[in-house]
Formats: C-alpha cells, structure tokens, sequence
C-alpha cells in the first residue's frame, strides 16, 4: 500500500529516493512520484512502476533534500495529478501523506472560499494548501504542520518538504513512520525494511508524535508541542536476502525458504527434554495458563487463515475454546472481552490497519494482545508490546507464503506450550517437537519432488471456477489454496470444509469442473473421501493433495502426494502444492505474479 521514503543529507537525493522507492514496491502501488528540493522543488510524478516514473525523469536532477511516496488510490482514481508528492498554491510547501483525512471536504471547501484551486481529487493535497497558509502565520514550518494537524482529522504518515527550509517535518497518527539516522544525513520511512541498507539506527515515530529533521539532527515533539528525547533502535540484521537472486519471482523464492524460514522460527524455541514449547513472550505462569477461559485470534487475509490453524491447535493441545476472527469485522461488533482471555493478533507486516484496531479495541477493553508478527518493530508489535516474532525474513511478494507456515509454526508451539500446563502429556509434546523439527527437511524433500503440478495448472488455467475442499485442520489451508490462486491468477475460487460442500457448492459442478482436495492421513479423511465421491458422482475432476503412500490416491485424477507429518502439522507440507499451483497458473496466464493488480502487501487503510 502507500509508501513514503525521504532523504536529507549531502548526497544527491533523487538517486536515493528511487532506491527508496524500489525498496517499497513489494508493498502494491499504482503510481509513485519525487519531489527534491535546490532552488526550486522539482516534483515529477507518474500513474505506473518505478520504472515508469524513472523514464520522464531528467539525467541529473540537483538537490540533497527531498521526500519520494508510492500512491494505493483510495480518494480520486489513479492518475498522474493524483499522485503524490502535492505541492501548495505557492510551491513553497509539498506533501507526501500516507493515511485518510477524513474531514478532507471541509478543509477542501474553506480552502476554496480563500480562492485556492486544488490540482487533485485527493483527501492529502488539501493538507500542504493548509501548512502554505499557517506558515505565513509565523514562517516556523513545525508551527505550521502541527496547527494544520489540529484542523484535520483522519489518519496520516506525512513528511513535508519546504523550499525555504532545509529540513523535513515528518509526522504520525495510525500510519507508521520511522526515522533512520545517518552520519550527516537524515532518512524517514513508512517501512523499515526501505531504510536498512542505509542505517541501522532508527526511531519509531508513535501516534500524535511529529519530527523535525535537518541534516545533522531531529528534534521530536508530540503534536501538542512537547519536546522529547529520540529513543533510538538498533535494527537487527534479519536473515534472509530482500534481493530476487537467481529467482525470476520473490513468491518462488518465498516458497522455497520456507525450509529454512521454519528453521528460524522453531530454533531455540523447543524445549526437547519436557516435550514443551519455550516461548519467551508468552509471559505467563502455568499457574496463569489455567485460567485461562477462551482464546482469541485475529488476523486478514493469509494471516487469519493461519489463525484457524492456530484455533484448532490450541483448542486440541490446550483444550480452550478458541476463535479465529476476522479483524475488519471484530471491533464493529462491539466484542465482550474477558481480562484474562488469551488473545493473539497475527499478522506479517504488523501494519494491517484492521488487525491494529482490532488489537487496541481489545486493550480498550480491558484484555491484553500477543502479536505473533513478522516485521521487527512494526505497529502492531510495538502496540502489543508481547508475544512471538515468527522470523520468515523478508516477505516480499504480495501473495504470502512463507509468512503463513511461520504463523502457523508459532501457533503451535503457543498451543504446545499452553496445552502442556493443561492437557498435553510430556509423550505428546515430544511427538509434536518431533514433527516441528521434521519439517524443514521434509519440505525440502517434496520440493525437489513436486509431483504433476503442472498438469493441475492445465486442468485449472481455464476453469471458471475452482472449488477448493477440505476438512478439519486442512478446511483453513483450502481456504489459504483459494485465496492464493484467485488473488494472483484471478480465477474466482471457493473454499468449503468438504462436509459443507453438499449444501451449496455442489450446484456449481458440471462435467470436468476441477476441485481441489486436501486429505491428509488424518482422522478426517473418510469423510473427505465421501464428499470426493459426491463431487465425482457430477462429472468433476479431482486435483488431490495427500501423504505419500496412502492408497487414496487412486480416487484422484491428478494426485499430488506430500511427505507424510504428524497429523496436527500437515497443514505445514499440504499448503505448498497450493502455493506452487497459484504460481504456475499465473505465469501460465500471463500474471504478474508478485505484485497483482489492486493488491497491496501492506494493508494500512481500514
Ligand atoms: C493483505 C495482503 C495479504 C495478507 C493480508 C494481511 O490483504 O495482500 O497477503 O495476508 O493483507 O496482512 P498481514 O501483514 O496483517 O499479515
């Protein structure tokens, strides 16, 4: 979604605002745009790529200051007047503002009465029209930022850029802003994945917090206007290359670092001798874990499919009940919440806008939040301020894959470790720990025996349709199966625990309609084959996803066999034929396979 990256210092700055740029093109975009500050501001924006913005660019464009963003259209459709950085009536005073301010017709009509013609249908433009007319107030460019903040309202990550200061005022509320520091040199970010190859020290920015940054220093003040010290982060290296290598997509990179992505999550994590999980953010005494009366998880997209994974593993190890919900629809439902409830808030990027005020709905109420989260130091991380990261590295493409398995790793070793001070026997918890620390290997094993993926991709490529089907714990990585083939090769797919199948989406089989099945060695599995038989009886064709060995494999058309796991884990081995079905069908049909249209990686708008 929108990304913000901006660069103060003695370098030339367009340079390193395109590398900025590139660094935040993972995350969906449709159109991007520089403004670099010398005796004028240069701002040369564009509707498409980077690479499209590089080709109307000049040779050499001077300046050492300037503020570069990624635009995801949400006001006005995607055009180059509505892309960003917006400049103010003067051209004094220029944005870049990731968020919604929603009161933007308000302000946008006052603006108008004063006789100021707006360039865009935007809500941010109006923003930079307002900070033009409070700095002619007092010509403090801070002063100004932060009284035009008192008049809006909405939420905003906003870096302004001014032609008669050498500085950056940035600030944040509910949109995620980070502060890297250099030797002489400033950055700021919506991402602290952008800024990492060019500091490690950074300061987060927290809601109502603003920062006035020069070359050689920022000062913080929150929005009301007290001063306070930067408390800087030391970012760690994470494991992983963010850059494609010998890949031709990062979502077949992902897929094939899900090994040693597992490897990272589990490491140090196992406690072999007690057959117990030994998470240290899981601050909880046994003697708390029993008292525990639910379980709650809340995540969108791949991550709320991870957390019915996760549902399942704590409701079977633990025997709590346990909910998976869907963080868009959590707080509008006005939920009870119990204190001393657990409560889980999964997610990659620890942005998804949802998932955040979901979690704060949550501490509102009293209940406290682990965040099982993949980026370091993300919002709802810091939100959280407890629980586990999963370590996947870098995640890249949008469709997430090895996100997903380290979710669903973590959860279980959650649900280990609260189920062994309450039902889980010593024997299991080793059987389980025996399972996790299998897996990497056996992924690998099946990666390098994939079976006839690319006869499913022919049999689904031109479908009209694809019914994904599966019970028990394999009825979510349906789910994820679906989901991953329509986002990035855009057939529509349904996903149905197989038992519920008879109930509607039968009517939808005709002659050679194609239906995924996931049927591992499980005690679902007669079940499943039941509705296999159902789906045959109407002329469909059967793609199936099973354990090696099993003879099960006859009932299927195409049969795609995977090592054989302890059950509760299969998710972790049967979503990988899923991953590698979405991604040869939308290679097949021509897609974009990393960055599909209207998908953002990072979701940061409700
Ligand atoms: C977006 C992405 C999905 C992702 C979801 C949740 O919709 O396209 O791939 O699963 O957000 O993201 P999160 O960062 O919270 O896991």
């Amino acid at each position: 979604m929108c990304g913000i990256f901006g660069y103060l210092g003695s370098r030339q700055a367009s340079n390193i605002l395109l590398d900025g740029l590139r660094r935040l093109e993972y995350r969906g975009y449709d159109s991007t745009g520089i403004a670099v500050k010398d005796e004028t501001i240069q701002i040369y924006k564009k509707v498409g790529k980077v690479g499209d913005l590089e080709t109307i660019l000049p040779s050499q464009i001077d300046g050492t200051v300037g503020i570069a963003h990624t635009r995801w259209a949400t006001h006005g459709v995607v055009s180059d007047a509505n892309a960003h950085p917006h400049r103010s009536a003067n051209g004094k005073v220029v944005i870049v503002h990731n968020g919604i301010i929603e009161n933007t017709r308000q302000l946008r009509t006052s603006l108008t009465v004063q006789g100021v013609e707006l360039q865009s249908d935007t809500d941010s433009e109006a923003l930079a029209h307002v900070i033009e007319r409070e700095l002619s107030v007092d010509n403090n460019p801070e002063n100004a930022v932060r009284r035009t903040l008192h008049l809006a309202r909405g939420t905003w990550g906003l870096c302004v850029l001014f032609l008669e200061y050498d500085m950056i005022v940035c600030a944040r509320n509910g949109s995620p802003l980070i502060i890297g520091q250099g030797d002489g040199e400033m950055f700021v970010s919506s991402d602290p994945h952008a800024l990492t190859p060019y500091t490690q020290r950074v300061v987060f920015l927290e809601d109502g917090e603003m920062a006035t940054l020069t070359k050689n220093q920022m000062s913080l003040s929150t929005i009301k206007g007290k001063n306070f010290d930067p408390s800087i982060t030391v970012l760690e290296d994470d494991w992983g290359e963010s850059e494609l290598g010998e890949y031709p997509h990062f979502m077949l990179k992902e897929i094939y670092e899900q090994p040693d992505a597992l490897r990272h999550c589990i490491s140090g994590r196992l406690d072999r001798v007690r057959g117990n999980g030994r998470l240290g953010g899981l601050k909880l005494e046994p003697r708390d874990l029993a008292k525990v009366p639910h379980v709650r998880l809340l995540g969108c997209g791949t991550a709320f499919n991870a957390a019915e994974i996760g549902q399942m593993l704590i409701e079977k190890l633990a025997r709590i009940p346990a909910v998976a919900h869907i963080s868009s629809e959590f707080r509008h439902n006005d939920p009870v919440i119990n204190p001393n409830a657990l409560h889980f808030a999964v997610t990659q990027s620890g942005e998804t806008a949802d998932t955040l005020s979901a979690v704060k709905e949550i501490q509102l109420k009293g209940g406290s939040v682990y965040g099982v989260v993949n980026v370091v130091g993300s919002s709802i991380a810091r939100e959280c301020g407890k629980g586990v990261y999963i370590h996947s590295g870098p995640e890249q493409a949008v469709a997430s894959t090895k996100a997903f398995s380290n979710m669903v790793a973590a959860l279980s070793m959650f649900a280990l470790q609260v189920g062994r001070s309450r039902a889980t026997s010593k024997e299991q918890g080793k059987d389980l720990i025996n399972g996790l620390q299998q897996i990497p290997h056996l992924i690998e094993e099946y990666l390098e025996n994939q079976g006839p993926i690319l006869e499913a991709v022919e049999m689904i490529k031109d479908a009209k349709c694809v019914l994904f089907l599966g019970r028990g714990i394999s009825a979510p990585v349906a789910k994820e199966g679906a989901l991953k083939l329509m986002e990035i090769a855009y057939i529509p797919c349904l996903a149905y625990p197989a038992g519920e199948m008879k109930h509607g989406p039968i009517a939808l089989l005709e002659e050679g309609s194609p239906v995924v099945f996931i049927a591992p060695n499980d005690h679902v599995k007669v079940k499943t084959i039941s509705a296999m038989h159902e789906c045959k009886a109407r002329g469909a064709r059967i793609i199936l996803i099973h354990e090696e060995g099993d003879d099960i494999a006859s009932e299927a058309d195409i049969s795609i066999p995977v090592p054989q796991v302890h059950s509760l884990l299969s998710p972790l081995l049967t979503v990988i034929p899923t991953q590698l079905i979405a991604y040869h069908t939308a290679l097949a049909l021509g897609c974009n396979v990393d960055r599909p249209r209207n998908l953002a990686k990072s979701v940061t708008v409700e």
